[in-house]
């Protein structure tokens, strides 16, 4: 399949691993794009711009297609050296950088001088519009469905994606709820030249963390996901769980008066302890509702296979078009 999106980055299939903190690292990024996709490593999961230099190499031993990094600005605990991450981004040789969280104006000029590649993540027409004024290359449009955050306008990629069709004049990707080939056709016919997916990656063999994350993501369905920090409009869809749970509780009962300190040991350094020592029930990690479709654990390659097998050979090809000759020989 040929898009705009695999002709700006270069790629076999139209399909993109999104960061996620703690499982874009090199094993997940180098299977996407060795699968004919972006992989998308996370900057900030290293911790430390030379961290992030070492996983560049790290990737680059083990793919020699296209990956991207990804680079999210989010309210956090400690300001990131974001100018330093661009210098090792730069330097790693990288020519895609996924943006998300707030608007990247500030670093598109450090960008652009490095003939970096921008497409950057966002939850509503106006942001994605904005992206395109600024010089982003393109924009992952992220449905109210999607894992991570969804942002306060709660638009479904049912809406939100033929809106930025008709709006966007830079190719983009839909994001949020994408699984398989039914998705990939969907997002193209609602006007998008791929998908970004978060969740369906996190649940393959290559993803690096716990087995039991992989385990409850497919026991799952898609009632299980919880909506947490509203009250600080810092929205994130993750996974229901105790921790969730008490979370909550806390937010139903201190309202808008809720605090991040009220939440912190809930919400802070809860990556570590469910995607790396397995305690999936510690509190708030990111989950889509997309859970209620996966039911496997394949590899990567498969994944992207059995997706572009399903769009091109069972959808397109078959279903539809038998679909139309129908109606045409009628
Ligand atoms: C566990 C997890 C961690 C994530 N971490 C980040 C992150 O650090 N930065 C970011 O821009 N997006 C992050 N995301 C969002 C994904 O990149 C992607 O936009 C989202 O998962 C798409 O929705 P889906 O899960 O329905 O596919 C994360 C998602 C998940 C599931």
């Amino acid at each position: 399949m040929k898009t705009r999106i695999t002709e700006l980055f270069n790629i076999r299939h139209p399909i993109i691993q999104g960061g996620m903190h703690y499982v874009g690292l090199a094993p997940l990024a180098a299977a996407v794009s060795n699968a004919g996709g972006l992989g998308m490593i996370t900057a900030l999961t290293l911790g430390t711009p030379e961290k992030l230099t070492q996983e560049i190499a790290k990737t680059r031993d083990m793919t020699d297609q296209p990956f991207g990094v990804n680079l999210t600005f989010l309210p956090s605990f400690t300001q990131p050296p974001y100018e330093e991450y661009i210098a090792a981004i730069r330097e790693g040789g990288i020519t895609v950088v996924e943006t998300a969280g707030r608007s990247p104006e500030a670093y598109m000029p450090a960008l652009k001088a490095a003939g970096i590649k921008v497409i950057h993540k966002c939850t509503a027409v106006r942001h994605a519009l904005k992206a395109e004024r600024i010089g982003c290359d393109a924009v992952s449009v992220d449905g109210f469905e999607c894992g991570g955050h969804p942002g306060e306008d709660d638009v479904p990629n049912m809406i939100l994606l033929p809106a930025a069709a008709r709006a966007l004049k830079i190719p983009f990707v839909a994001s949020g709820g994408m699984a398989d080939g039914r998705s990939l056709v969907a997002a193209l016919a609602l006007g998008a030249d791929g998908m970004n997916m978060g969740t369906r990656f996190l649940c393959t063999q290559e993803a690096p963390v716990h087995q039991n994350v992989k385990n409850a993501i497919v026991a799952a369905s898609e009632l299980d996901t919880r909506l947490v920090m509203r009250p600080l409009r810092n929205t994130e869809r993750v996974l229901n769980n105790p921790g969730v749970q008490k979370l909550l509780e806390i937010e139903a009962a201190k309202g808008a008066s809720t605090t991040i300190e009220d939440i912190r040991e809930l919400v802070g350094g809860i990556y570590p302890k469910a995607m790396v020592q397995g305690d999936v029930d510690a509190g708030a990690w990111s989950c889509g509702m997309v859970a209620g479709l996966i039911h496997d654990i394949p590899s990567v390659a498969e994944l992207i296979e059995r997706i572009m097998r399903e769009a091109t050979d069972e959808l397109i090809n078959g279903r539809l078009r038998a679909m139309v000759d129908a109606g045409t020989s009628a």
